[in-house]
């Protein structure tokens, strides 16, 4: 059969600069926009919506880095208000479990689960940063692989609280006077390093008992943690040859853990532009790329490596002759991509060369470095690309992040799904009721959904 392309809808945010500032943009807060964004992908017939999470705004300079995005509503509230305007479309949202309990996450998936009809979905993050944790009073809670741990109870918790309900224990006969068959539904015990809990889950079974499960960290722990537990990888690798290496380390990890590869779905982040030509995408593409590289944003690019305030230097003249600050990172809080940058002076001295031999300036050369739309063309083009990607085990499909919001979705939508309709790699009618059927997972073993 042929390998369908999954496709999902990331609803815009952080590390896309022109979420707000761009003249097409409307508000990243107002319901409005969600519901707008979320009916696009419904009509494309897409798997799911997803939110991403930032617990503490990023700064800069000791300042809000507002060209990010800057506020955002809680995921959970903004789900269950989708729940009630979408029919088939999952809603996934992203949880820290460091900074959260176990009782309180399974009450609002399973609650979530209820509001929807079963197309709850949970992407697990450990989050990496003592800068997040402050929020918290906790500042640098527990070490990366402590997370992990943390991580892996904390879902496995979950996922206990939930089980506590079968799913037949509610009877209701008004004739006896019986509402529960079962005086021990919902009770539980959980005793670790991380939890000692004991009591009753006040939920009953959901529609889909559990939410299906995403990761997205990129560690050998996160990965690791995948192969053990997720239902679905969100990942950064999205080119072809990026993307097959990441396909077939974590897919081999699944049999360690009795699981199939069709058992876990690798969805790499990707942004697209269509035009109705493949030149017009390509001027498209390359004036969204100058408008998400400001000359501003091109200096705090440079920032993240140079670790040093660089807002005095001008982003159409060269690069800084001084050298990066090397050590702990002050001037960029908040960002992954300090973590990446490992060696600053090889980084800097890298994209000087680049610079001088081509005669870029460092906005230009921000634009080259930073990475390019994954998708440009016409929607043929496009849809190729797409197929080629899933049928070379690059992976199984995408999460879509449109570079506005709340409209830029609907060139994928009304262009692109078509052809891949035509081609017979994606739905026309949603198959099933819940996330899971729609996704084609396999049905929970072991226990039983109401
Ligand atoms: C594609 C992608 C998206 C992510 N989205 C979020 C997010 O929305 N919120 C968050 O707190 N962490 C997010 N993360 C961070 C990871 O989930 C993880 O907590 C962090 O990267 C540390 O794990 P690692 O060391 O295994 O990468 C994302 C990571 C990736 C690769």
């Amino acid at each position: 059969m042929t390998k369908q392309v999954h496709l999902a809808a990331h609803f815009p945010g952080v590390n896309n600069t022109t979420v707000w500032s761009d003249p097409a943009a409307g508000s990243h807060i107002e319901f409005s926009s969600f519901v707008r964004f979320a009916q696009a992908a419904e009509r494309g017939k897409l798997d799911f919506l997803f939110l991403a999470e930032g617990l503490r705004l990023r700064e800069q300079n000791g300042a809000i880095y507002d060209l990010d995005v800057v506020g955002r509503p809680d995921t959970f509230t903004v789900l269950a208000a989708l729940a009630a305007v979408t029919e088939h479309l999952g809603l996934a949202g992203t949880i820290n479990s460091t900074f959260n309990e176990p009782y309180e996450v399974a009450r609002q998936f399973a609650s979530l689960d209820h509001l929807s009809g079963g197309r709850a979905a949970w992407n697990v993050v450990t989050s990496w940063d003592a800068f997040t944790g402050e929020n918290f009073r906790r500042g640098g809670f527990l070490a990366q692989d402590q997370r992990y741990e943390r991580a892996r109870t904390f879902l496995s918790t979950v996922q206990e609280l939930l089980d506590s309900w079968r799913g037949d224990e509610v009877v209701a006969d008004e004739d006896t006077g019986v509402f529960l068959t079962d005086p021990a539904a919902g009770t539980f015990a959980h005793s670790d390093a991380h939890f000692d809990i004991a009591g009753r889950f006040d939920v009953p079974r959901s529609p889909q008992g559990r939410p299906v499960v995403f990761q997205a960290g990129d560690s050998e722990e996160g990965r690791e943690f995948a192969a053990s537990a997720a239902d679905a990888i969100f990942t950064r690798h999205g080119t072809k040859e990026a993307g097959q290496a990441f396909y077939a380390d974590v897919k081999g990890r699944l049999a360690r853990y009795g699981r199939t590869p069709a058992d876990l779905l690798i969805l790499p982040a990707a942004t697209f532009v269509v035009g109705e030509t493949d030149a017009e995408a390509a001027e498209l593409a390359a004036e969204v790329r100058r408008q998400q590289v400001s000359g501003q944003t091109a200096l705090r690019k440079l920032e993240e490596v140079w670790n040093r305030d660089l807002s005095g230097y001008d982003p159409d003249g060269p690069l800084p002759a001084v050298d990066p600050l090397v050590g702990e990172h002050t001037v960029a809080k908040g960002r992954a991509s300090v973590r990446m940058n490992r060696d600053p002076l090889a980084v800097a001295k890298d994209w000087r060369e680049r610079a001088e031999a081509k005669g870029l300036s460092i906005r230009e050369l921000v634009i080259e470095i930073s990475s390019r739309q994954n998708f440009i063309g016409s929607p043929t083009t496009v849809a190729e690309q797409m197929i080629d990607l899933v049928e070379s085990d690059a992976s199984d499909g995408f999460i879509l992040v449109p570079h506005i919001t709340p409209g830029g979705l609907d060139p994928l939508v009304d262009s692109v799904v078509p052809v891949l309709q035509e081609r017979g790699v994606h739905r026309t009618e949603y198959p099933g009721t819940t996330l899971r059927d729609n996704l084609g997972l396999p049905p929970l073993g072991g226990v039983r959904v109401a």
